[in-house]
């Protein structure tokens, strides 16, 4: 692998979106992990701040989907192991515990220093996400880790912030209210984006001091055992956090039906979500956020400026080989410019670079093997389509044109590589069509008027809504979705809520010296 690049190196993704800025990293190629010099990483599960097997001794492979190749076996957990872990999450909850006890600005310095150990590990949970789920290296360093890092930051500095509010009720009393954490949340991440799910989902839990059995996917345990390790180096109490790698149907709905955990998160297919749900219903109502599929849209006015509103959908599109909840999946181009956005769409996919994601120029390897969606009923196939290596699981960027929006690849999630284009000719017809879905999570338009901006984005029912950009996120702007894709909010203050019970306590306070 050559070690001479920069950031400058990635010129294929927005400069907004690195967060690490423009340093030299010479230093971060050296590193390469055969599967056999896996023994940094713990590979057991890890359960009250101990590595354990599984009770059933079971273990299962993770595999390098760049190669099809297995990097080694992993614990798998089931609803023995769940068990033992709700216990321990349980005991680190107890009233007088530890963790309970804990200052809150110690609860914010444990969350800060977790942070830095993951920063100071950069290079090394970087090559071990790539190697587990095939994202571009350089995008897992300069991107996937150093947001895991502002975003554990960010929910640090929130630990002794989050206040109640006194409320003058009638009467001779003080009112006041406490923001308690809920309990044992059980939280089951994917496998698109494993580093910063995980951050996403222990950062707003631990902030307000619950505590967390979290089910990690099992095509990308790894990176989670490892953050589990660093967990422990900085001090976390024994049960306040435990990992389990392991199958949804096992271990994920151990949890989800477990009558000891008090609050489920989830990050996943629609599909899925229902089944959670349901779990939620009839077991112990434990609550339920879901952060699910998405069709989102991704409006292009005729006056928007043609190279960056190609460029961008083209982002939107293919960030992380099309693997995002919010891909921009449905483009709509307004009649007038549809021919040239169309072919200068085509020609910016076909010259996407797909290969090794150790190569520092490659923006397109692939993980898992997607939905490949047969029906195209009738859309006209303008690049791509085919399998683009023969070992590994990698797609070719492919585009559809002539959506309709009956058609299944424009109705279903695909979460790949495969742009499908519409035609509009109004505003309010866009509008329309673009609503015109279960899905609700996101949405983009690109244009020069400002009017129509805010007339698409208050039309639009989505949880997040992107002017002239796409993908841009902050771990202090609220993320989630409308209608089916999803529950509840993630990151910002307003996924401190969900994390929340409050608690109103009322006082007498006599007026008289009696
Ligand atoms: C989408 O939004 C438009 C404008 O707000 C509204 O007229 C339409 O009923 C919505 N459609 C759906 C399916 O939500
Ligand atoms: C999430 O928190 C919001 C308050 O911000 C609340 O209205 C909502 O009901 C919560 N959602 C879930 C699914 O718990």
């Amino acid at each position: 692998m050559g070690c001479n690049w920069t950031i400058q190196c990635l010129y294929w993704l927005p400069s907004y979106f690195l967060s690490v800025g423009s340093k030299s990293c010479d230093n971060i190629c050296n590193l390469n992990i055969e599967p056999n010099q896996m023994s940094s990483v713990s590979l057991q599960l890890f359960i009250n701040n101990e590595w354990q097997d599984a009770v059933s001794k079971r273990s299962f492979p993770t595999i390098n989907p760049a190669t099809g190749e297995v990097i080694c076996q992993v614990a798998e957990a089931d609803k023995a192991d769940v068990d033992k872990a709700v216990k321990a999450a349980r005991e680190a909850f107890r009233f007088g515990s530890p963790w309970r006890r804990m200052d809150a600005s110690d609860r914010g310095l444990l969350l800060s220093r977790l942070a830095d150990a993951i920063e100071r590990d950069t290079a090394y949970l970087a090559e071990l996400e790539t190697l587990d789920n095939g994202k571009p290296y350089a995008v897992s360093y300069s991107v996937d880790v150093p947001m895991v890092v502002k975003c554990l930051r960010y929910y640090a500095g929130w630990a002794d912030k989050w206040e109640g509010k006194t409320i003058p009720i009638d009467g001779d009393f003080f009112c006041y209210t406490r923001h308690e954490p809920i309990g044992v949340c059980g939280q089951i991440i994917p496998w698109n984006f494993p580093l910063l799910m995980q951050a996403w989902k222990l950062g707003p839990a631990l902030a307000t001091g619950n505590t967390v059995v979290m089910k990690v996917a099992e095509q990308t345990p790894l990176t989670a055992l490892y953050v589990a390790s660093l967990i422990k180096e900085v001090g976390f109490p024994p049960g306040v956090v435990n990992i389990l790698p392991g199958m949804g149907p096992s271990a994920g709905s151990a949890i989800t039906s477990h009558m000891d955990v008090d609050k489920v998160a989830f990050t996943g297919s629609t599909e899925v979500g229902h089944l959670i749900q349901q779990a939620s219903g009839s077991s112990n109502l434990k609550k339920v956020t879901l952060e699910l599929g998405g069709k989102s849209p991704n409006i292009i006015m005729s006056d928007a400026n043609m190279a960056e509103a190609v460029e961008q959908s083209h982002f939107a599109l293919f960030f992380n080989q099309g693997q995002c909840c919010c891909a921009g999946s449905r483009t709509y181009v307004q009649d007038t410019i549809y021919d040239e956005f169309m072919e200068r769409s085509v020609e910016r996919a076909k010259s996407r670079v797909v290969g090794d994601p150790f190569n520092m120029k490659t923006e397109h390897p692939l993980t898992s093997t997607g939905k490949r969606s047969g029906k195209r009923e009738g859309a006209k196939l303008m690049c791509g389509g085919g399998v683009a290596a023969d070992r590994g699981y990698f797609i070719q960027p492919t585009i559809f044109g002539d959506v309709q929006d009956g058609m299944t690849i424009a109705r279903e999630e695909i979460f790949g590589p495969v742009m499908q284009i519409l035609k509009f000719k109004t505003l309010e017809e866009v509008v329309e069509r673009a609503n015109d879905t279960k899905y609700g999570l996101a949405a983009a338009v690109f244009t020069k008027d400002i009017d129509k901006a805010h007339y698409i984005s208050s039309g639009l029912r989505a949880g997040t809504v992107w002017i002239n950009c796409y993908d841009v996120f902050g771990a202090q702007a609220p993320f989630g979705g409308y209608k089916y894709s999803g529950n509840g909010r993630e990151l910002g203050e307003y996924g401190l809520d969900n994390y929340t019970e409050v608690k109103t306590v009322t006082i007498k306070v006599p007026q008289k010296n009696s």
